[in-house]
């Protein structure tokens, strides 16, 4: 996730209107900010950094021009430095582009461009745009012409804005990541999110995929790829200027949770060759299909749990793998020979995690981080690094970025057996619907009436088995970290070794049943019995089983995958959690004595 603006106006406000916008949309991305402004030639400023980096650079100066764009980065291919920040430039620096989403096939474009003799200055897919674009000016395309050549060879997601030197005109175009028109009294606006022009003006135009927009001086234009105009309905926002980053939810975390199908497809994007049934991870050249003898996950917190079920996957698909609290990792000193060790870190600077992998890599082990953080300690430390690509999270709890470890933990197992196990086209087809899936449960989610019906409960049990058990260990403490409620999360059969003492009809239970396989049968069976002790029961259920029998309330997920399940069953999980702390007042973005990155061990 990246943040981007464009603007063309009569005043001489550019510089102010671009850095203004950038800084509303920081939430998209803090690792770099950079700007373009326009007139007969282009001045490009852009440093790493937070936005803070490139107002230093600016110090004071004014730009001079009646048009610009910007652009505030969260990398996904190339750590962030200056040359890797947008805008990126083609090479007379005549043509200046920034982009929020990920070219697909920009390592063809690039190397046939190459090929020609063009100079790359970076290692983001995006800098192949602005040469593109060159490209078609020097066959004699007029701007527009040449900006539509360029985006009709595009792969991928983007929302593009573009600015061309002695043009006066922005052009801009979406597909797959947002994008947003701003219609003020005295210019147009682009933004990737509302915020990005708010304090300007309230008259918007949402883009659809496909669209194409050019402002000038004068007029907004709207089109398809092909030129044919586009009718478009102008809305009223009616956000608070406050609530800018929010884009209208009351809190990060519940954006967050909403932003998961998003996420989720850039997670994927890019990856997954449904048709040959593998899964591409440039990330991890070297290590497809090379099956590990084992291989060790490391984490923390939510992490952990995510590990869990990575190395169940793991396991199920035939490679030994075990999932072990990172601050328990170095006291164990597990032996390494040809094991692969994974740090799986969203932020990727837990100093506990930090240290399993230190203690790994020093005894000799191959090591991997599974990080949302371009260029973070663990990223730089590993022989390997995979992303996430959930875009930043600012809500302490970790929601999103859940999600997306999930996904990419199914990719890592595909990758390390890549091809050689059953069933890989039936798990790629539903790893494809999954984010439409997500966007489902939460169009239809009963949480907020469930929760508000259990506020004050003496404590709260979350089951379940198999994928489902790092699921409800998830559930409890999301449920615990926002609400400051007391929760428990087990495996469904371990319930009635003990725990069962405490279960009354002033405890509920929350249990994740999918599937109909020996697993959930059993589980129905557990549901069954803390029934009989009168603990009311929340079923969160695709309905394969009659566990709704047996439950006072269901929160429904649609039919999924095995693998799949778990990451629906969770998003209605985090909802009960989120709904349950609204309701009790709590600091949801920030609760009590957390960190969004625990830096000591
Ligand atoms: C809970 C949460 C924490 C983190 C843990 C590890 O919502 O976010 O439990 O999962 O502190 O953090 P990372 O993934 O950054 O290593």
């Amino acid at each position: 996730m990246c943040g981007i603006i464009g603007y063309i106006g009569a005043g001489n406000e550019t510089l102010s209107v671009l850095m203004g916008g950038l800084n509303n949309l920081e939430y998209r991305g803090y690792d770099s900010a950079g700007i373009a402004v326009g007139g007969s030639s282009l001045s490009v400023v852009k440093r790493s950094g937070e936005i803070e980096a490139l107002e230093a650079a600016l110090n004071g100066h004014s730009i001079a021009g009646s048009l610009g764009i910007g652009h505030t980065r969260w990398s996904t291919h190339g750590p962030p430095t200056n040359a890797n920040a947008h805008p990126h430039t083609s090479e007379s620096g005549a043509v200046a582009v920034v982009h929020n989403g990920i070219i697909e096939n920009y390592e063809a474009l690039k190397q046939e461009l190459q090929a020609e003799g063009v100079t790359f200055q970076s290692d983001t897919d995006t800098e192949v745009v602005p040469h593109l674009i060159e490209r078609e000016r020097t066959r004699g395309a007029d701007p527009e012409t040449a900006f539509r050549r360029a985006v009709a060879q595009l792969e991928g997601s983007y929302a593009l804005a573009a600015v061309i030197a002695g043009t006066d005109a922005v052009f801009a175009v979406r597909n797959d990541s947002p994008l947003v028109l701003g219609i003020g009294q005295d210019g147009y606006f682009l933004g990737s999110d509302v915020p990005a022009f708010l304090e300007y003006t309230d008259q918007v135009v949402y883009l659809d995929d496909g669209e194409m927009v050019t402002l000038t001086q004068s007029q907004y234009s709207v089109t398809d790829l092909d030129g044919t105009p586009v009718d478009t309905t102008v809305e009223t926002v009616d956000w608070d200027i406050e609530d800018t980053g929010k884009s209208g939810y009351e809190h990060y975390m519940l954006k967050e949770i909403h932003e998961q199908p998003t996420a989720l497809r850039q997670t994927l994007s890019g990856r997954v060759n449904e048709q040959a049934g593998t899964v591409e991870l440039e990330d991890l050249d070297g290590l497809a299909g090379r099956e590990p003898a084992g291989v060790q996950l490391v984490a923390c917190g939510t992490s952990y749990h995510a590990a869990l079920y990575g190395a169940r996957m793991l396991r199920e698909q035939g490679i030994p793998a075990t999932a072990t609290i990172a601050s328990e990792y170095a006291l164990e000193r597990p032996p390494v020979a040809d094991q692969l060790v994974v740090g799986v870190t969203q932020s990727g600077e837990t100093a506990d995690t930090l240290s399993a992998l230190r203690t790994a890599a020093q005894r000799g082990a191959e090591t991997v981080a599974v990080t949302n953080v371009v260029g973070s300690t663990a990223a730089r430390e590993c022989d390997h690094a995979l992303y996430i690509r959930a875009g930043p999270e600012i809500g302490v709890a970790a929601t999103k970025t859940f999600s997306s470890q999930l996904v990419t933990l199914r990719l890592l197992t595909e990758h390390l057996t890549n091809g050689t196990t059953d069933g890989i086209h039936d798990r790629l087809a539903t790893l494809r619907a999954l984010p439409g899936a997500l966007q489902e449960v939460l169009d239809e989610t009963q949480a907020p009436a469930v929760a508000e019906e259990y506020v004050g409960a003496d404590g709260y049990f979350f089951i379940g088995r198999g994928y489902n058990y790092p699921v409800s260990l998830e559930g409890a403490l999301k449920f615990k970290e926002i609400t400051y409620e007391h929760a428990e999360g087990f495996p469904a059969g371990e319930l009635k070794h003990g725990t069962l003492a405490l279960v009354t009809n002033e405890t509920p239970v929350i249990a994740t049943v999918t599937g109909n396989d020996e697993a959930a049968r059993k589980t129905v069976g557990n549901v069954k019995e803390v029934e009989a002790r009168d603990a009311p029961v929340i079923a969160v259920t695709d309905g394969q089983t009659d566990v709704a029998r047996y439950a006072d309330h269901v929160l429904e997920i649609p039919d999924s995958h095995p693998t799949t399940a778990p990451i629906l069953a969770n998003t209605q999980l985090q909802l009960f959690a989120y709904h349950m702390a609204n309701e009790l007042g709590r600091a949801i973005d920030k609760p009590r004595n957390l960190a969004k990155s625990v830096t000591v061990e």
